[in-house]
C-alpha cells in the first residue's frame, strides 16, 4: 500500500502507546514518513520530546506527546484526553514488556497486578474506546504488539505470557468482528527483538545479549505491512505452517520443559 493509501485508510493521526524507544519509536518514524500525525505516549517525557523534535525536523507532520503511566487505573482516560478532538485512525499498543525478571511467587503481587493492568485492562479499554470511534467512521486500524510468550505458559514470564495470550484472543476476535466494518486489527507477535528495555533486563539479570535478535525497524515495518492482513502475524515464522501455536497436549508439556531448561537464567529466584 503506498503512503497516500495508507494515510487515507489509517490517518490522519496515529496514537502509539509506548512510543519513545525500540519498536514504538520505529513505528513513529515509519508512520511519519507515510505522512501520519502522531500522538506519542510513554512515562518519561524526555525521550518523547527528543523523538518528537527529530521527527518534526525530518517530516512535515504534527507530533503531540503525553507522559502517561499505562499501568495507572485511569490510563485510558488520560489517553482519551491526550487525543482530544484529533481523529485517531491508527492505534498501536506497543508498551508491554515484562521487566520483572522473576518467578511468580518471588515477586510482590502488586507488580503482577500493574503488569496486568497495563497489558490487559488499559489495552481492553483503549481498543473499546478508539475502536468504537473507528467503527463509526468505517475505517481505521489497531496493532496489538504481542509476544511468542502468548502461546505457552513459561516459568519466569508467567503473568506476562498470560496477558499476551489474553491480547491474542481478544485481537483475533476483534479482527473478525471489525473487518467487515472497515477496521483492521493485527496481533503482531514478536520474537526476541533488540530494544533498550530488553537489553536492560538482560544486563540486570547478568545474561549476555543473544545474537540474532530482530531489529525494531524490521519488526515495525512488518507490522505496518501486515496490518490489512490480520488477525495475526508471527515474526520470522512462515504463514502457512502451524508453528508454535499448533501443539498437542504432549507437545505443550515437552515444549514448556525444554524452553524452561533453556531460559532458567532469565528469572530471579529468591
Ligand atoms: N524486546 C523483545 O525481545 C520482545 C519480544 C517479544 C515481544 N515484545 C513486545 O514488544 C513490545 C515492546 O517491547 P520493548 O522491549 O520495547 O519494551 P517495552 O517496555 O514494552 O516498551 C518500551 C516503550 O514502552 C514505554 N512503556 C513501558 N512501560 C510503560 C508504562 N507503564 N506506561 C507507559 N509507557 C510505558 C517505554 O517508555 P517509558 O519507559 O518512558 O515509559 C518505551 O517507550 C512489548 O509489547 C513487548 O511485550 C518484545
Amino acid at each position: 500500500m503506498d503512503a497516500d493509501a495508507f494515510r487515507g485508510r489509517y490517518g490522519p493521526w496515529a496514537l502509539i502507546a509506548g512510543a519513545s524507544e525500540g519498536t514504538g519509536a520505529a513505528f513513529a518514524r515509519q508512520l511519519a514518513a507515510k505522512g501520519l500525525n502522531l500522538i506519542l505516549v510513554a512515562r518519561r517525557s524526555g525521550p518523547l520530546e527528543q523523538l518528537a523534535l527529530e521527527i518534526g525536523a525530518a517530516h512535515d507532520v504534527e507530533c503531540v506527546i503525553a507522559s502517561i503511566d499505562l499501568a495507572a487505573e485511569d490510563a485510558t482516560a488520560q489517553l482519551v484526553t491526550a487525543a482530544g478532538q484529533r481523529e485517531v485512525g491508527l492505534l498501536i499498543l506497543n508498551a508491554g514488556a515484562d521487566t520483572n525478571g522473576s518467578t511468580f511467587l518471588d515477586n510482590a503481587i502488586e507488580n503482577w497486578v500493574a503488569l496486568t493492568q497495563r497489558n490487559v485492562v488499559t489495552l481492553l479499554r483503549a481498543v473499546h474506546h478508539f475502536g468504537g470511534a473507528m467503527r463509526a467512521r468505517g475505517r481505521g486500524g489497531m496493532i496489538l504488539v504481542g509476544s511468542g510468550a502468548c502461546y505457552l505458559g513459561l516459568p519466569g514470564i508467567s503473568v506476562y505470557g498470560a496477558t499476551k495470550a489474553y491480547d491474542l484472543i481478544l485481537g483475533e476476535a476483534l479482527w473478525a468482528e471489525l473487518k467487515p466494518q472497515g477496521v483492521d486489527v493485527l496481533n503482531l507477535i514478536m520474537g526476541r527483538t533488540d530494544t533498550p528495555a530488553h537489553r536492560e533486563l538482560m544486563e540486570r539479570l547478568g545474561v549476555p545479549f543473544p545474537d540474532g535478535t530482530a531489529s525494531s525497524d524490521d519488526v515495525a515495518a512488518l507490522g505496518l505491512e501486515k496490518l490489512p492482513h490480520g488477525p495475526t502475524i508471527n515474526w520470522d515464522e512462515p504463514e502457512d505452517q502451524p508453528g508454535m501455536s499448533g501443539l498437542s497436549a504432549n507437545a505443550r508439556r515437552e515444549r514448556i520443559l525444554a524452553i524452561a531448561a533453556m531460559s532458567a537464567s532469565y528469572a530471579k529466584h529468591d
